[in-house]
């Protein structure tokens, strides 16, 4: 058995109570429907803004009706405080993905960004805090890596931020530090990269590329490559991310980031 196996019999042995903001979304949904059919208990918190009812849809039918019975969906604002304390009541652990992505959104609109990213984000510190939560796993950005041109990227090493949307997930990561010297509150940050997989919404102006390809090639379109062709990027697929959130969330090593690494990709 896998370290990432037996964290999974754990959790199934002894179900935990999880809160998932950002549910109805792509990530969200997907960490919900791991979740569900591991037996826990889980409670999403979502404003729908670039979230859908149809991802939780299709959660449902993925999960036996015992196991959907253990899901309960919040309409709420993580801009509200009233909202994140509501969804923070007797939740074991917070996977907090709720935020406005996207890099040119960012660009376009800075305070509406600012809004969902910061303050939504604090407010999410500040509920998780006040209501003793064992430990905060969230959803953290390669964008924090910036200008800085080194490769391969290494945590300590970072830029400076080449967008709005970079700000706010450098702040979030020097809001848990501060909340982890002054409070205690135990959290871990994931700089994703490009995750892709089922439920990433194709559609819109700030549609990720792989969906967005993907949905033109089974339809039988050509698809538009920006640039010159060179351009590289790193991608995740989504069931490596949701391992990544479920070994932060149950590791109990002091070094938990470096073994989660380790651990990374392996089933
Ligand atoms: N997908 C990626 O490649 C990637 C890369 C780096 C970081 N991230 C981060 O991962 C997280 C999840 O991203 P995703 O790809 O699943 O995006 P998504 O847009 O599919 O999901 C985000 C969810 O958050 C909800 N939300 C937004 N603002 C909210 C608010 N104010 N109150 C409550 N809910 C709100 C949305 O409705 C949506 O359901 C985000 O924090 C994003 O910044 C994603």
């Amino acid at each position: 058995m896998t370290p990432y196996q037996q964290r999974k019999a754990n959790l199934q042995a002894t179900p935990k109570t999880w809160l998932i903001t950002g549910v109805a979304g792509f990530i969200g949904s997907n960490l919900l429907e791991t979740l569900l059919k591991l037996d826990q208990r889980v409670v999403g918190l979502d404003n729908v803004a670039t979230g859908h009812q149809r991802n939780l849809d299709e959660v449902q039918t993925l999960a036996t009706p015992a196991q959907w019975q253990r899901f309960r969906f919040l309409e709420g604002d993580i801009r509200q405080l009233a909202d994140c304390q509501r969804a923070c009541t007797e939740i074991d652990v917070i996977l907090h993905q709720a935020a406005l992505g996207s890099v040119p959104r960012s660009i376009e609109d800075p305070i509406t960004t600012n809004s969902a990213n910061i303050d939504g984000f604090l407010n999410m510190l500040v509920a998780a805090r006040d209501a003793g939560v064992q430990r905060f796993v969230y959803a953290a950005s390669s964008s924090t890596y910036g200008d800085h041109p080194g490769l391969p990227k290494q945590e300590a090493i970072i830029g400076k931020p080449l967008s709005p949307y970079a700000v706010t997930k450098v702040v979030n990561e020097l809001y848990t530090d501060v909340f982890a010297r002054t409070y205690g509150l135990e959290s871990i940050g994931l700089r994703y990269f490009n995750v892709f997989g089922p439920r990433q919404d194709p559609n819109g102006a700030y549609a990720a590329v792989i969906p967005k390809w993907t949905a033109a090639l089974i339809k039988g379109e050509a698809v538009d490559i920006n640039g010159d062709g060179e351009t590289s990027r790193d991608f995740c697929y989504i069931d490596n991310a949701v391992q990544a959130n479920l070994l932060a969330a149950t590791t109990t090593r002091a070094q938990g980031l470096l073994e989660m690494i380790g651990q990374f990709g392996k089933p």
